[in-house]
């Protein structure tokens, strides 16, 4: 089984026994309050799934990330996970001193023992991690309307998470995946990263992918997204659809990741490598424009930035496929580099070409997506348009 990043798989949730203590102490400490992001990073550090993190950066860290792209230590690490101080909250605290670290809606769910706070130049983040300054990238704004004050430290979660319930017998921790891989027999396993509902190119990368390993793992991201991504739940119906449908049970598996999309491009390509290295997996499928937005990447910056770290680094395998495609001469899927052609036999739609056919009640081709799946993309958009 591939070693978890650092070589150590993490683990800060509180041992059971300890929990009510620890959480009774922690209201007479000083509070501090997660945002929907840090809140899923809180869970993905605690469950190990962002080993060898133990809490959020301090400046050492941010600054070696955003400098070198690595952790002090010199580990290939390529986004900051950081803390921000809300309105208020640690004024007349001075580092070091422990705190709770508690929800939007006050639960307390986890202490922190803060060793540091610094101010940050979120231009300097944003042109180091996104690449661009621009207002519009919603990694961009999502730094820019945060306060430029960070808190680094160890956390301690004091009970186990669940973003949402109805999506909880998906939501394996990276021991979990680990068992389940065993168990299956998977020595191989690749891993597929999404925050879409699955389309016939998805389909296709996937079934190429598996043809060379043990087992795939299909792992959307369940954490936040942009507001004009399909709906969380919406997206659950359509790979379970898939699930169902077109893909042997005995060979692959469904598990969410509840990490906020940062958009990032290249550098978050890789941190969805590390990510699904912690889970198990040996390889990691990258296509075009992996995590990118708009046209601020080149379509296969994500795949090319991996040849930044030595091979032996990064430990799992980015498998990387060109601009995949229905060609109706093929008659099957293909991509830029196997299809001889011409582009007008290609049916490719974009994101934004799809959320306007469904927009408009137009039905989605099945040389783009499944039935299955397009019906169910119909009737919410269908119900959406009703209610609107
Ligand atoms: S992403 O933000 O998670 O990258 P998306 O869910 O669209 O967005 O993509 C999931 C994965 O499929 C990424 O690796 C992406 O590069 C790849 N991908 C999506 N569409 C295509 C396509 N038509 N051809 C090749 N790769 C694709």
């Amino acid at each position: 089984m591939i070693r978890a990043h650092g070589g150590r798989l993490i683990s800060r949730l509180a041992p059971q026994s300890d929990r009510a203590k620890l959480l009774e102490e922690a209201t007479s400490l000083p509070a501090l309050t997660l945002n929907r992001r840090e809140f899923s990073d809180l869970a993905l550090i605690a469950n190990g799934a962002m080993s060898p993190l133990e809490g959020f950066q301090n400046q050492t860290e941010y600054d070696s990330v955003l400098e070198r792209s690595r952790l002090s230590l010199g580990i290939p690490w390529t986004l900051p996970v950081v803390l921000t101080a809300k309105e208020g909250e640690i004024n007349g605290l001075r580092a070091p001193f422990k705190a709770a670290l508690q929800e939007r809606n006050g639960t307390i769910i986890a202490t922190i023992d803060v060793e540091d706070i610094y101010n940050v130049d979120k231009d300097r983040e944003a042109e180091k991690v996104y690449l661009t300054t621009d207002d519009a990238h919603p990694g961009v704004k999502y730094i820019r309307a945060l306060s430029n004050t960070y808190i680094g430290g160890k956390i301690t979660l004091l009970k186990p998470l669940l973003d949402d319930p109805r999506f909880e017998s998906y939501l394996l921790d990276p021991r979990e995946t680990r068992v389940l891989f065993k168990t299956k027999g998977w020595e191989r396993i690749v891993a597929f990263q999404t925050r879409n509902p699955i389309h016939r190119a998805h389909e296709y990368l996937q079934k190429c992918a598996l043809e060379a390993v043990d087992g795939l793992l299909i792992h959307p991201i369940m954490g936040e997204t942009k507001s004009d991504d399909i709906p969380a739940a919406v997206r659950m119906d359509c790979y379970l659809a898939m699930m169902n449908n077109y893909f042997p049970t005995d060979r692959v598996a469904l598990s969410i990741l509840p990490f906020a999309m940062r958009y990032a491009g290249p550098r978050e390509a890789v941190f969805h490598a590390i990510l699904r290295k912690n889970y198990g997996c040996t390889h990691f499928i990258v296509g075009r424009d992996h995590a990118g937005v708009g046209d601020y990447y080149g379509t296969y910056d994500a795949q090319n930035i991996f040849l930044q770290f030595e091979p032996g680094e990064l430990e799992i395998t980015p498998v990387n496929f060109d601009h995949s495609f229905f060609c109706k001469k093929c008659q099957g899927m293909a991509s830029m580099k196997t299809c001889a052609h011409d582009k007008s036999e290609r049916v490719f739609l974009s994101g934004t070409k799809v959320r306007e056919m469904l927009a408009s009640g137009e039905k989605l081709p099945d040389e783009f997506t499944r039935r299955e799946v397009a019906e169910i993309l119909e009737s919410h958009y269908g119900s959406v348009s009703k209610t609107a």
